[in-house]
């Protein structure tokens, strides 16, 4: 008898502590437990009443897995009818709300208006009943008359409370709110329907819907939904607040959750205000909300106002642009990136969608078309949110003429005509065109002129641009043949600038052969393959002239960087870039040719320390070029230690370990002998 009576003191306590943390969390935002210290207080209440069934309350936390499956949905006929909200867009249509609240009441103009403001959560409108502090139904809105008995699938949605906190609530409240799907929960079940193979749904919003609707509340029990009350239904006996800011502090006091964004401004200044604050919020929320709403505080002004057939007069949605559209598509094509990446973009009967006029929307790459399934002709939903680029949401397949074809990906760049590569297992689809590209050369260029390609200095991405776009500059080899004039010309270029960068153009054009192949912006060629490719090959023709078999013999060189630069050399006008490059004079020192082994520092391994008169970057690739292996640390298998002023605990290390020390004359000196 008496462990029972300790098994219901643990009980009740547990309840008391695990509703005490559901509400840091949904009400207060706030959670004050780690999860699985949750899960640990809610496993061992569910040991305890699987041991005493007879101590199991309806209001139970473990009482939210679900019940078994229904038939069907009972219908709620609502005491009080569910309203909904009429709209405005733009200020001036705020202003004319306002109007008519002022018409109506016979307010002076001096008399502020105080407004509840609110975001407009984009779920879908329950209403809660309580009976004497206890959920006793839930209900959809249906027509806003008769709704749908979703009781046992509300109860499993841990933001709504079984319970009532506190005991001065009223014997029948009503409580009115949105259920909604958090991004991160909407996200982590699309992922795993993708994963089962299934379509997954296409937002939030549908997604919460779905979940609310299901027969089996077991499976709504699994979905991530949460609650936001807003207003009340049927409450007896009535009032329960002056103000309806009064009246959700007050359900909030009893467990319910309150949007933490509600604030009470005055006037349409005041919900102009808010309205581009929360704008300003919106992407970085952790759901979704398509407006805010503004609602007249004192309920005794909402009183007088009432409604017009089914949305009160004392309320409005302030509706951001939606960002969601529907439209038609009229053509896919293809459009070629930085890197030469092919993006399949869909061309849309324009539509006006988050606040832009929308014509095009990228479908990211061939197999997100697949998945996707978009043909010319669809009729698709588009989306654009914030500054994100509009995308191709999904296909309304209900809509679909039946002589739609599928897309085919293009077998030739549709800017050069070049061949595309898509390697196997591999989304993305590229130009293989690359400096001959138009597309791709602005990227290019920039590529190019950077510090460890040909070190342009004054050639900056601005410029690049500028260049393009005034098509003084089309390859590479056009950077050489600017002229005073016209680099003068362009905006915001003194002439001691033109001339600066004339003179650094000059010196850029005597190189070296690593630097020139890394700019050439071959792909997955960067500054170590390119050395190793300079060094295996002595020459430009003869790295021009190797095939895939002898481009692999270079050291790190694989078969996919050997058949990027066999496919770069192949394509003709790239050469022709190549010799115009070479006849606009850049050169490099010509190294006699000679197999890579027999360079002067073949096989040394050379340690840089200290501060040398040339850049660290500079003399590397001196020594590399000489055959030498540089690395970053001392060790017994290092052969020389180059060190320069204030060379520190490398030199040390060196010495202890009797490796051979050089200083930059030393070098010299070395590399002389072996010349
Ligand atoms: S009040 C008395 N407040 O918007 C008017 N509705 O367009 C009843 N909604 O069906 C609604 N957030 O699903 C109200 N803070 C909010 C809301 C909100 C979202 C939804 C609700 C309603 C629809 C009306």
């Amino acid at each position: 008898m008496n462990k029972k009576r300790d098994a219901a003191q643990r009980i009740e306590a547990l309840r008391g502590e695990i509703n005490y943390h559901n509400r840091q969390y949904y009400v207060f935002d706030a959670p004050k437990i780690a999860d699985v210290a949750y899960d640990r207080l809610l496993r061992e209440l569910q040991q305890l009443e699987s041991e005493y069934p007879q101590l199991v309350t309806p209001d139970s936390p473990t009482q939210r897995v679900g019940d078994k499956p229904l038939e069907g949905f009972e219908e709620v006929v609502h005491r009080l009818p569910m309203l909904s909200l009429d709209n405005a867009f733009g200020e001036e249509e705020m202003g004319e709300f306002e109007r008519r609240i002022r018409d109506r009441l016979k307010l002076e103009d001096d008399r502020a208006i105080r407004y509840l403001a609110e975001p407009k959560l984009d779920g879908l409108a329950v209403s809660l009943r309580y009976e004497k502090g206890s959920l006793v139904q839930g209900a959809t809105r249906g027509d806003g008359s008769r709704g749908e008995d979703v009781t046992g699938n509300v109860r499993t949605i841990k933001a709504i409370p079984l319970s009532l906190q506190g005991d001065d609530w009223p014997e029948i409240l009503e409580v009115r709110g949105e259920i909604f799907m958090p991004h991160e929960g909407f996200e982590v079940l699309n992922r795993r329907a993708r994963e089962r193979g299934e379509k997954g749904f296409v937002n939030p919003r549908n997604a919460a819907a779905g979940s609310l609707r299901q027969l089996d509340p077991r499976l709504t029990a699994q979905r991530p939904l949460s609650f936001y009350a807003y207003g009340l239904g049927e409450v007896v006996p009535v009032p329960i607040a002056d103000r309806q800011s009064e009246s959700i502090r007050r359900l909030r006091e009893w467990g319910l959750p309150i949007s933490p964004l509600h604030e009470v401004v005055t006037g349409v200044a005041g919900c102009t205000d808010f309205f581009q604050r929360v704008e300003k919020q919106r992407d970085g929320l952790p759901y979704d909300i398509d407006g805010v709403v503004f609602k007249v505080d004192d309920l005794d002004l909402q009183q007088q106002l009432g409604f017009v057939s089914r949305a009160p007069r004392w309320a409005i949605a302030y509706k951001f642009p939606a960002q969601e559209e529907m439209t038609q598509v009229e053509a896919i094509e293809f459009q070629v990136g930085r890197t030469g990446a092919i993006t399949p973009v869909a061309r849309l009967t324009p539509v006006f969608v988050g606040g832009v006029t929308v014509s095009n929307a990228t479908l990211h790459n061939m197999d997100e078309v697949l998945r996707k399934d978009v043909r010319p002709g669809d009729t698709v939903i588009v989306r654009r949110a914030g500054d994100v680029i509009p995308e191709v949401v999904s296909v309304v397949m209900e809509q679909r003429r039946p002589d739609a074809r599928p897309v085919d990906l293009p077998t030739a760049c549709p800017v050069c005509d070049s061949d595309i590569i898509k390697p196997e297992g591999e989304a993305v689809a590229r130009c293989s065109g690359g400096l001959y590209c138009p597309a791709q050369r602005k990227e290019a260029l920039k590529h190019f002129a950077s510090r460890k390609a040909m070190d342009i200095e004054g050639l900056g991405d601005k410029l690049v641009d500028q260049l393009v776009q005034q098509e003084l500059v089309d390859t590479p080899a056009d950077l050489f043949r600017l002229t005073l004039e016209q680099l003068s010309a362009l905006e915001r270029m003194a002439e001691k600038s033109a001339k600066n960068l004339l003179q650094a153009l000059e010196k850029s054009k005597s190189t070296t052969l690593d630097r020139f192949l890394y700019a050439l912006g071959i792909r997955e060629v960067g500054e170590a393959t390119a050395q190793s490719l300079a060094n295996q090959f002595v020459t430009l023709e003869a790295l021009e002239q190797a095939d895939e078999e002898r481009l692999q013999e270079t050291p790190d060189v694989g078969p996919i960087v050997a058949a990027h630069t066999h496919s770069f050399f192949r394509q003709a006008h790239n050469r022709e870039v190549i010799e115009q490059l070479i006849e606009a004079g850049i050169h490099w020192p010509a190294v006699e040719i000679q197999p890579v082994e027999q360079l002067p520092l073949s096989g040394k391994t050379v340690v840089i320390t200290g501060t040398l008169s040339k850049p660290r970057d500079e003399v590397k690739q001196m020594l590399q070029s000489l055959g030498a292996k540089v690395t970053g640390s001392v060790s017994k298998k290092t052969d020389y230690l180059l060190a320069g002023e204030e060379a520190g605990s490398k030199l040390d290390k060196a010495e202890k370990l009797g490796v051979a020390i050089l200083d930059e004359a030393a070098l010299q000196d070395l590399l002389a002998q072996n010349q």
